[in-house]
This record gives structure tokens, C-alpha cells and sequence, in this order.
């Protein structure tokens, strides 16, 4: 029999997988013959697109794309990066500092905590928000504080509030992720900008996570990079990735971009844990930036459709949510007074339908569920019909 090993001390002190209640459910559900229908998945279901995975097919076929990566990328993807970056926000990055290659920004951003924060340190993190960036944090040996987001306030921090959370606690960084998973809001320009003035004045870093920069539904709403608000290079680094605007999860890309010193300080981590991505994809994703207009506008519309059919879906049924400007995310509010994850286990129960409760995004999640817009509109229109016999009970 073979011995089981105790995990260590930052591995037990992290919080329960909360979705683990939900599989049992699930399971059970699928034992007694349901049909299981997910939208609680964040991962596109449509293919990347034919012109890249070409590029990749004519890289991987060069055996000088077939050695180690320089640490930090190589110039020409962080080239490409520059120059998109250039295009689409009017910044002007320094390729050769400003720009590190990443193997998928949850690498990214689960690194950087090791850069910056020592033992003990506290760090601000959004809730509802992404779980790894708190747990980031604690596996850093820092202590996540989350900062509410709430409906009244369109998911946007009150900056009052923020303030003086930055005062009672002298946070190493705040965290900011717009467009936000679960929530799919957006943030306004005086918002970044009072933010970016906070954060200088109290000297703490801004990690801003723009993985869904991309994923916008009307070009009025593009959303911005936090590295044009004047004064932010200064105190921040910004993670993109190619995951959601390419539909490229699985490819494991990304970049960082943002002050040098924060740029050196997760490279020099990086460089003592893994060796950059694989060549072949760096040029596919340098061919991804070149043509991004072309490439991620079908994209969106396949999303843009899809939104429609769940929005209508959720009006009819009397259920409020926060209207979607970016992201594939639809964030709504449970009806009445049930918990998010009483609601998510009955519907899954009842009607085989699996969404996400919003409780699993943190305590602000609490009232909240999360729809993926990540299935055809034939299963979303499918969904909605389970959702509407549920209210019907
Ligand atoms: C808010 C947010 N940030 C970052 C990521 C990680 O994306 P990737 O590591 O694929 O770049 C995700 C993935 O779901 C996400 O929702």
C-alpha cells in the first residue's frame, strides 16, 4: 500500500474546493439519469482559429523553434506585443523591459505574488473575484483582504471604502480584474484613474488582470488598459492572455506588461521555476496579435448572439442581472431569498442544469450565480427553459 504524505502547512491552510459539494450533486444526478446541461464552464467551446493553428503547424515543423525560450519571451513576440499594444490603447511599451511572455496568466499572476510579498504582508484582492487571486497570495505567505464589489455600485470598488482599506492595512499590492469573471463588469475611466491616484499616493503596486480585455460587445465599451491612465507605469503591471480572445485556453500564453522593476521582479521568479512557452506557440500568438481585428471580432460575435438569447431568456423570467459590457460571463441575481448555493444544487437536481454559485467567488458572491456563455444557442436556449421550470416549482 502506498504511503500517504502529508501536504504542507500553506496547502492546508488554503480554503475547501467549495465546488466539491457541486460534483457530488452532479454525479448523483447523472446516476439517476439526468441530462446534464453546464454553463458553469469558463472555456470557450469553439475551436482556435484555422489561420493560427497554421502558424503554429509551420513553427513546430522548424527545429529552431524546437530549444528552450529565452526566459522573458523572445523580442519578436514581445514585439508584437508592443505593437498591439501600441494599436489598441496608444501605449508605448519597451519590448525589452516592459514585456514578459507568460505560460497562461494564472501563471502569471500566481507568480507575482512571490516577487513582491513577504511572509505575513497583506494584499487587497476584488470579491467576487477570480479564487486564485487570493490564494495566490496565501501560498506566498501574504494575507488576501478582499475588497467587496458590489451591485449597488455596478461591481466597481467604492473608493472611500478602498481608501481606507489601504490605510488600515498598508496592502503590498491591490489586485483589480476588469472585465471581471464572475461578474463581467467593467470599469470607468474616473474609477482607473482614481485608483491609479490611490495607489500612487500610497506607494502600493496595481496588479491589473485584463484577460478579457478583448471580450467586448459594443466598441463604445472597449475596456481599457489600466497603463493608460497617466501616472500608471509608475506602480503597474497588467496581465493579458490569449486564452478567451483567441480561444486558445489550452495553448498556455500570455504576457505581462507594465513598470520594469515589477516586470524584472516576476522574470527573475520565472527564470528559477520554469524556462518560458514553447517557441512555436509564441510565434502563433505573435501571428494572433498581427491580425487580432480579424481573428477575435467572429469571435465576439458568436458571443454577442449567444448574450442576446440568455438576456432575453432572464428578462423574461423575471430575473435581474448585471447587463454584460465584456467577458462571456452573465452574472445574476438568485431569486428571493435562497442561498447561491442551495439554488445552483436544485437546479441541478431538478433540472439537470449546472450553473456557478456566486458564493464560489467569495462572500460577495452570496445572492449571485454565474451563466458561461460558452455553449451553442441551441443549449442555451435549452438552459433557459430548464431555468424557467425551476421558477415554475
Ligand atoms: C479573470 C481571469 N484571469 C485569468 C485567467 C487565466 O487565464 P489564462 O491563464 O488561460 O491566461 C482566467 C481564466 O479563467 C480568468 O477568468
Amino acid at each position: 500500500m502506498s504511503t500517504v504524505f502529508q501536504h504542507s502547512q500553506r496547502l492546508l491552510e488554503l480554503p475547501p474546493y467549495i465546488f466539491s459539494e457541486i460534483n457530488a450533486i452532479k454525479a448523483e444526478a447523472q446516476k439517476r439519469g439526468v441530462n446534464l446541461l453546464s454553463l458553469a464552464i469558463g472555456d470557450p467551446d469553439q475551436p482556435t482559429p484555422t489561420k493560427i493553428i497554421e502558424e503554429l503547424k509551420k513553427a513546430a515543423s522548424d527545429p529552431q523553434n524546437h530549444v528552450y525560450s529565452p526566459y522573458e519571451g523572445t523580442l519578436q513576440f514581445k514585439n508584437a506585443v508592443s505593437r498591439w499594444f501600441k494599436n489598441r490603447f496608444g501605449v508605448t511599451l519597451n519590448s525589452e523591459n516592459e514585456v514578459l511572455a507568460l505560460i497562461g496568466s494564472k501563471e502569471g499572476i500566481a507568480h507575482f505574488p512571490l516577487a513582491f510579498v513577504n511572509p505575513g504582508d497583506k494584499c487587497l484582492y476584488p470579491s467576487p473575484g477570480y479564487p486564485i487571486f487570493s490564494t495566490a497570495i496565501q501560498l506566498a505567505g501574504g494575507i488576501p483582504i478582499a475588497v467587496p464589489h458590489r451591485w449597488e455600485n455596478d461591481f466597481q470598488p467604492d473608493l472611500n471604502e478602498l481608501e481606507n482599506l489601504i490605510l488600515v492595512h498598508q496592502p503590498k499590492y491591490l489586485l483589480l480584474n476588469f472585465p471581471c469573471n464572475p461578474t463581467s463588469a467593467v470599469c470607468t475611466r474616473k474609477v482607473m484613474t482614481d485608483i491609479v491616484d490611490l495607489a500612487r499616493k500610497h506607494r502600493t503596486i496595481l496588479v491589473a488582470d485584463n484577460a478579457y480585455s478583448e471580450m467586448y460587445y459594443d466598441v463604445q465599451d472597449r475596456p481599457l488598459s489600466i497603463l493608460e491612465i497617466p501616472g500608471a507605469m509608475d506602480v503597474a503591471i497588467e496581465f493579458h492572455s490569449f486564452s478567451k480572445t483567441f480561444n486558445m485556453t489550452g495553448w498556455r500564453i500570455a504576457f505581462a506588461a507594465g513598470n520594469p522593476s515589477l516586470i524584472a521582479g516576476l522574470l527573475r521568479v520565472k527564470t528559477n521555476i520554469d524556462s518560458g512557452p514553447l517557441l512555436a506557440v509564441q510565434k502563433a500568438a505573435e501571428f494572433a496579435l498581427n491580425n487580432a481585428d480579424e481573428l477575435a471580432e467572429p469571435i465576439r460575435n458568436v458571443y454577442r448572439e449567444r448574450r442576446e438569447i440568455v438576456l432575453n431568456g432572464l428578462r423574461r423570467s423575471g430575473i435581474e442581472y448585471l447587463q454584460p459590457r465584456a467577458t462571456f460571463f452573465v452574472w445574476a441575481k438568485v431569486p428571493g431569498n435562497e442561498s447561491s448555493m442551495s439554488f445552483v444544487k436544485r437546479l441541478i437536481a431538478e433540472q439537470g442544469l449546472v450553473l456557478t454559485p456566486g458564493i464560489g467567488f467569495g462572500q460577495e458572491g452570496e445572492g449571485f450565480f454565474r451563466m458561461a456563455l460558452t455553449v451553442p444557442n441551441q443549449q442555451l436556449h435549452e438552459a433557459i427553459r430548464r431555468l424557467e421550470l425551476a421558477l415554475k416549482r
